[in-house]
């Protein structure tokens, strides 16, 4: 496996690998591995010839008085980790290399981004879109793979590839969770014991909704104060929104059809949660 930190040396190492042609398949991380970035390099693997990963703490998503600083930063941990899950090139760069001090553009989705986490996190999505269009001009993959985990941001990124006409396709991968349901996130790492136990209770309010589901409920109200009144049985999650959505527009849905998305945003004292389910054909 090869770690290039460049522009120049990521171009140089990927025209190496592709002399004998063959796909390139990409996962983008801010590093920080854990189990469910590895099941995104799993399922890359054997579906290309030649795979990538980045690790970059990406500082334009991040406003101000969010956890830039304090994101954990375990790299060599996180390169053992793509090593064995058999990627072929990472690509670690600096931020002055992504950014240098003339940068001034930018990539922006409208619509999508002003809804749920982006009225919380107004600048966050800009920051997302504008990172992984550089990473994929620079690695140039076929396909390049996101966890349903952050619903939103692969609802974002399938539109900027679709309005851009950029030649990539998007693979949304299943969440993985943690043996009591918790989706495994980076940011778990911040919590306490006594709040690891409590963030439980997340997904036993989306287990809630599902459970409704099978039942034939079909109410997007009922579903949503399932959710939320089962959520609040732990009164330290502060809950940001619940919401039960269309899976494209991520727009409030009156009635169900075929398929819904429960998205859910909880802050748990200074950490901040996030995680949805499918429902039906979602
Ligand atoms: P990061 O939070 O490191 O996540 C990298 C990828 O791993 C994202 O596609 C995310 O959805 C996926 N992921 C995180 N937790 C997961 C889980 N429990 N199960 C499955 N997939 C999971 O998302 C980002 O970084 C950044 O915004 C990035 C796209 C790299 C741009 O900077």
């Amino acid at each position: 496996m090869r770690v290039v930190e460049t522009i120049a040396e990521c171009r140089k190492e990927l025209s190496k690998l592709r002399q004998f042609g063959g796909r390139t398949g990409f996962v983008p991380t801010m590093g920080a591995l854990h189990a469910g970035h590895v099941s995104l390099m799993e399922i890359c693997r054997p579906q290309v010839e030649i795979s990538v990963a980045s690790i970059f703490v990406n500082p334009t998503q991040f406003a101000p008085t969010e956890d830039l600083s304090r994101y954990p930063r375990p790299l060599e941990h996180d390169l053992e980790l793509c090593r064995a899950s058999g990627v072929d090139l990472v690509f670690v760069p600096t931020v002055a290399e992504m950014y240098p001090p003339l940068a001034q553009t930018t990539v922006s989705v409208s619509t999508l981004t002003t809804l749920w986490e982006g009225q919380l996190r107004p600048t966050h999505f800009q920051g997302v879109t504008t990172v992984v269009t550089k990473l994929f001009n620079i690695v140039q993959p076929q396909v390049a793979f996101f966890g349903q985990k952050d619903y939103q941001q692969q609802a974002i990124l399938r539109r900027m590839v679709q309005d851009l006409d950029q030649p990539v396709k998007i693979r949304t991968c299943s969440t993985i969770r943690e043996s009591d349901g918790l989706a495994m996130s980076s940011r778990n790492a911040y919590l306490t014991s006594e709040q690891r136990s409590q963030a439980t209770q997340i997904f036993r309010g989306l287990a809630k909704s599902e459970s409704l589901w099978q039942a034939g409920e079909r109410s997007p109200a009922v579903l949503e104060h399932a959710i939320k009144t089962t959520i609040a049985e732990v009164s330290a999650l502060d809950i940001d929104y619940v919401a039960i959505v269309d899976p494209e527009t991520l727009k409030l849905l009156d009635t169900i059809d075929t398929g819904a998305v429960a998205l859910v945003a909880c802050r748990l004292g200074t950490t901040r949660l996030i995680d949805n389910l499918l429902l039906g054909n979602a």
